[in-house]
């Protein structure tokens, strides 16, 4: 597998070398640039002219069903364009590349003769979005949406809920929206999160500088998520909601104080304000709690389609479920000895209860530290043994080793939230630094998954988490360029990554972007 991947990228290198080659001698297509690399391209002779551009210029569309899925045959000839695929994604995929081939000349377009044979190797091209600790709203979504379907991205992570912002309406719990989905205050432009404990020992964290503005309400309605949801599968994008459960709940905790193990300790009435990790968190010995979750899940799977509902587990502290009567009684019902064993309880509860309505659980790699079911899919981010707020970690190769379809985004090399790294930034407002696009591109997803068990990799993702994006501004300045390096990672998997001449084909995709408004970073 690995040698011909190695195989295949060689040749599309040569062969795109000599491609450029060819149309810049000829001067038709000095500006070729082709984010993600297919995987073979054969240069002809010659271009095709048109009046239209990319979006509408003609195509004649023909089935082949031995074209895997996802993937298409192109012949672009003097006489016209000709796309072959085995479904609407492949041809989709296919007009994706040819505005990328598309040069505008003084009257229309000239599209350089070529035959192109593509297909993803991964099945999950995935970019989350956090809209729980800034809201973007619809018209970034759709943006986002956009750029992504451009890059053959295929799946909209929607991180939807956070300890400081809940951000769908509920219609039977309707404080979500009214309360959750707003805060009174927030940390401030250019502050930084300090670490501390509390007197219990459990940590906490505190901005440096607070605003003093209310932000929020702010949420989607279900007529959002529907228009949400058509846009994304027009674009064959599959949105997989996320829900956050045991953990990062203090947004619901301050609507409904109820469902946590202490409701004393919760200020009603508004999300968190500041950024952290949180100790309050659902109560698990509490029924109510157990039901509203189980509510909050089966309204998710009304408004959203996927088979897979994300219900997040990353960073729960446990600190409180010990000291509540009601959770140590739970543990003593449920023959449970140690307290993060909670967590894993409320995990398969939730795969049994979303299984009942044909829905898999995808969660953080935090769920997998116990038997939970095997269709669970682990979304693997924590990189060092000991790291994070969970306990035993499973990594995502040993996930897959533990028999789980993993997704793989690894924080040190797909947060793209991290800054860049270089010191002209003018957004240096993140807390960590140091991701560059040429670490970005060197992200693996089968890194040290043992060959047999790779099939249980879908794929991978890039993390837009949403403390120091304030809008849509920051958003693309973190994303570009290094979503070009996440696109051709998952898209082409090229077996050697040529980093300098990667980065002459981002020059080129930067310079679309920049001419399409987006606030694409340098390529550093
Ligand atoms: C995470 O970054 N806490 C998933
Ligand atoms: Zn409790």
């Amino acid at each position: 597998m690995k040698v011909e991947r190695a195989k295949l990228t060689i040749c599309a290198c040569v062969v795109l070398a000599a491609f450029l080659a060819t149309f810049a001698a000829e001067g038709t297509c000095a500006d070729c640039a082709l984010i993600p690399m297919p995987r073979e391209v054969s240069p002809r002779t010659g271009a095709y002219l048109s009046a239209e551009g990319a979006e509408t210029v003609g195509v004649k569309r023909l089935a082949d069903a031995t074209i895997p899925a996802e993937g298409y045959r192109m012949v672009v000839a003097e006489d016209g364009i000709t796309v072959w695929s085995s479904d609407d994604a492949g041809a989709f995929y296919a007009r994706q590349t040819l505005r990328q081939l598309a040069q505008k000349k003084a009257k229309g377009w000239s599209y350089p003769c070529v035959e192109i044979r593509d297909a993803p190797a991964f099945r999950w091209r995935g970019v989350l979005l956090d809209e729980g600790r800034h809201f973007f709203g619809k018209e970034t979504v759709r943006k986002l949406l956009d750029l992504m379907a451009m890059y053959k991205f295929n799946v909209f992570h929607w991180h939807l809920t956070e300890d400081q912002g809940w951000r769908l309406d509920v219609p039977k719990y309707p404080k979500l929206a009214q309360m959750a989905s707003m805060r009174l205050r927030s940390p401030a432009h250019g502050s930084h999160l300090q670490r501390g404990k509390d007197a219990d020992g459990a940590r906490t964290y505190t901005s440096s500088e607070m605003n003093t503005q209310k932000y929020g309400p702010f949420f989607y309605t279900a007529d959002d998520v529907k228009e949400i949801l058509a846009y994304a599968e027009a674009r064959h994008i599959r949105v997989v909601p996320e829900i956050e459960l045991p953990g990062h709940a203090r947004a619901a905790l301050g609507a409904y104080p109820e469902f946590s193990c202490f409701p004393e300790r919760i200020p009603a009435g508004s999300a968190a304000d500041d950024w952290g990790i949180f100790r309050d968190v659902f109560c698990m010995g509490n029924d109510e709690t157990i039901h509203f979750l189980e509510d909050v899940l089966d309204y998710v799977c009304e408004l959203f389609p996927s088979p897979i509902i994300h219900i997040g587990g990353d960073e729960c502290p446990t600190i409180n479920w010990s000291k509540c009567p009601k959770c140590q009684a739970r543990m003593k019902k449920e023959g449970l000895t140690k307290l993060s064993e909670l967590q894993i309880w409320i995990t398969k509860h939730m795969a049994e209860h979303l299984a009942k309505k044909g829905r898999r659980i995808m969660g953080w790699d935090e769920i997998l530290n116990g038997d939970v079911p095997k269709t669970a899919i682990g979304q693997s981010w924590r990189v060092a043994a000991k790291e994070g707020a969970g306990t035993d970690h499973v990594s995502g190769a040993q996930g897959a080793v533990k028999g789980h379809e993993m997704v793989m985004s690894p924080h040190n090399l797909t947060y793209y939230s991290y800054q860049q790294g270089f010191e002209e930034d003018p957004f240096r407002r993140a807390p960590k630094g140091g991701l560059s696009l040429e670490a970005a591109y060197t992200f693996d997803p089968l890194a040290g998954v043992p060959e047999e068990v790779r099939g249980k990799v879908l794929g991978g993702q890039c993390c837009l988490w949403g403390e120091y994006l304030w809008n849509e501004y920051d958003l693309a300045w973190r994303m570009w360029p290094r979503a070009f390096a996440m696109s051709e990672i998952l898209w082409s998997a090229p077996a050697k990554r040529d980093f300098e001449a990667f980065s002459r084909r981002a020059a080129v995709e930067r310079r679309r972007l920049i001419s399409m408004g987006v606030n694409c970073a340098p390529l550093k």
